[in-house]
């Protein structure tokens, strides 16, 4: 009798949590699709032009009071990514939109409304406080160029791929940063699998095209390393058996091994799960040169030695970093402060750009010493937000000060509630004005390793946690899970996980 009433309990605990989780989530769906009306904000308030829609410029908005201002923002992207789950998107264990949240959507959120121009900005003129942007999309109106004025501006715009110059990466090789990357790729293996399966094919041929060639050990290549070898395991394989033997993955990396930015302890973990997965890791290996069938690389060997080798491939995935965009490139060669600054513009402990006053830079176009990663940009993004909410805060309450004094000034400085009024409100003022700097608070890093372990790097409690392994694999898909920007990307996610789980990934070449 004790049993049956316990279970009846906990099975109607259970019954009463789904219910909550249900209509929770339908309270969020709700809200979603009918939001709030929105109202214009007042045209006499500053111009703050945003320009990109990526993790720090998201960040920003995510927080910011648009009633303070006049919000403009401009990016060729009308949406925003989550990077960090765009490597499975290559293989289709996660279908591209899952992770795209459109940009018009998160504005229309924003309690006063928001420009928005899909344009890419050209040039700042700090000067002028103007910037040019152009509409380089395929439809073009009567006008494609134009110029904003700003009161305040915001970059970022984040980096492009870095090549180093080196000839025919840019002609030969598929990049991982964007959709359109994402998409080439998983439309690129399949090719070259469908090619290799062509009757009649040679065998040094289908080895070519078999030969998928990673350049760069960073979290970026490690993880595209991971899913490829994933996607050949749990899908080629099984529908295309007869060019299996011949499918391989070749990571290349300058250094002495991959994750540089990793634990000793973790490094040595992924090299050894890659080679596991039977992914050749080729470390101190320097790519040279590119053409459209063949890598070229210089081999440091251990002697001291050089050794050049010439490696054929089907598809190769260049993931060698980052590199500064033309933009900003420009804007350093105009502000003479910044005459140093190679990787980024500098900015100060607030996030402005060093030689100018109403300029902010976040993300991974930025130099404020930290990594360029998207923990980095959307902390700085937040930052910032606080940052310009509290200054309109500020300046309505000097405002209201000013107002006051002159009120109590005419009626012969008598007026005691209003000399209350001011005493709180610079009170409140010098509180506000007190705001500290940026700082960054690592929360670790995390990344996937293929055959469903990852490595996480985190800080707990006081200390460093680093670990490896399947646990850390449903810890990563957890975290990952819970970043996403809105409910509509966990739940198409999620249901992207089950779908490629249960019926396999589709292998159609669109
Ligand atoms: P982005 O997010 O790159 O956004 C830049 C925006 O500016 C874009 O909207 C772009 O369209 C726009 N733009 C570009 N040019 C112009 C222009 N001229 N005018 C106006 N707008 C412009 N970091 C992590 O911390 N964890 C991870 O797991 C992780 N995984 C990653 C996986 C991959 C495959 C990649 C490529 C990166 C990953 N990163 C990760 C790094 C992270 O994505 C970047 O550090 C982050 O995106 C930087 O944010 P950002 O806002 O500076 O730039
Ligand atoms: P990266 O800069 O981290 O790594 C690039 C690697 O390429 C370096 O190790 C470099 O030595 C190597 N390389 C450069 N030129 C080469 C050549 N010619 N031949 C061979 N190897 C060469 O770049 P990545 O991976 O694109 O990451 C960029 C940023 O995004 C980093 O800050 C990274 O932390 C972040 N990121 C984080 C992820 C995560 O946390 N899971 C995932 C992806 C990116």
């Amino acid at each position: 009798g004790k049993l049956r009433k316990t279970l009846r309990w906990a099975w109607r605990l259970t019954y009463l949590s789904a219910a909550g989780l249900v209509g929770y989530t339908c309270l969020i769906v709700y809200q979603d699709r009918y939001p709030e009306p929105q109202f214009e904000p007042d045209p006499s308030k500053k111009t703050l032009v945003i320009l990109g829609t990526g993790w720090g410029s998201v960040a920003l908005l995510k927080k910011l009071d648009t009633e303070n201002y006049n919000v403009v923002v401009v990016s060729p992207r009308n949406y925003f990514l989550f990077t960090p789950l765009l490597p499975s998107c290559t293989t289709g264990t996660i279908e591209h939109r899952s992770i795209m949240e459109p940009v018009r959507a998160i504005l229309r959120h924003k309690k006063a409304a928001v420009k928005f121009y899909e344009a890419e900005a050209s040039s700042i003129d700090p000067d002028r406080k103007v910037i040019k942007i152009v509409d380089n999309s395929e439809i073009k109106g009567a006008t494609s160029e134009t110029e904003i004025p700003y009161d305040m501006l915001v970059i970022g715009v984040g980096a492009e791929n870095a090549t180093f110059g080196i000839p025919g990466v840019r002609e030969n090789s598929c990049f991982l940063k964007e959709i359109g990357d994402a998409q080439r790729i998983r439309k690129k293996i399949m090719d070259c699998v469908e090619t290799a399966a062509f009757k009649g094919q040679t065998p040094e041929e289908v080895d070519r095209l078999m030969h998928m060639v990673v350049v760069g050990g960073g979290p970026t290549g490690v993880e595209f390393a991971g899913e490829l070898q994933d996607f050949f395991e749990e899908d080629i394989k099984k529908l295309v058996p007869e060019i299996s033997p011949h499918f391989k993955v070749t990571l290349i990396e300058a250094l002495p091994n991959v994750l540089p930015s990793f634990s000793k302890q973790l490094i040595d973990y992924t090299e050894n799960t890659l080679r596991e997965e039977k992914i050749d890791i080729k470390t101190k290996t320097m790519v040279k040169r590119v053409t459209d069938k063949t890598v070229e690389a210089e081999i440091s060997r251990p002697d001291g030695g050089k050794e050049r080798v010439e490696i054929p491939y089907g598809l190769l995935v260049w993931a060698t970093g980052n590199a500064v965009r033309p933009i900003v490139k420009d804007l350093i060669s105009r502000i003479p402060a910044q005459k140093d600054s190679r990787r980024g513009l500098a900015v100060n402990e607030y996030l402005v750009v060093q030689g100018t006053r109403d300029i902010w830079a976040i993300g991974d176009c930025a130099v404020a010493g930290y990594a360029p990663t998207a923990q980095v940009a959307s902390q700085e993004g937040n930052f910032l937000g606080r940052l310009f909410n509290n200054m309109a805060k500020t300046e309505n309450h000097e405002a209201r000060i000013q107002e006051l004094s002159s009120k109590m000034n005419l009626q012969g400085g008598n007026s005691a509630e209003a000399a209350r009024e001011i005493e709180s409100l610079e009170k409140q003022l010098r509180r506000m004005k007190d705001i500290k700097p940026f700082r960054y608070s690592h929360q670790g890093s995390l990344a996937y390793i293929g055959s469903e372990k990852a490595v996480a790097d985190v800080s707990w409690w006081n200390g460093n946690l680093a670990t490896g392994g399947s646990l850390t694999y449903l810890f990563w898909r957890s975290a990952y899970l819970s970043m996403c920007f809105s409910t509509r990307n966990r739940v198409l996610v999620i249901l992207d996980w089950l779908k490629s789980k249960a019926f396999g990934r589709d292998v159609s070449r669109e």
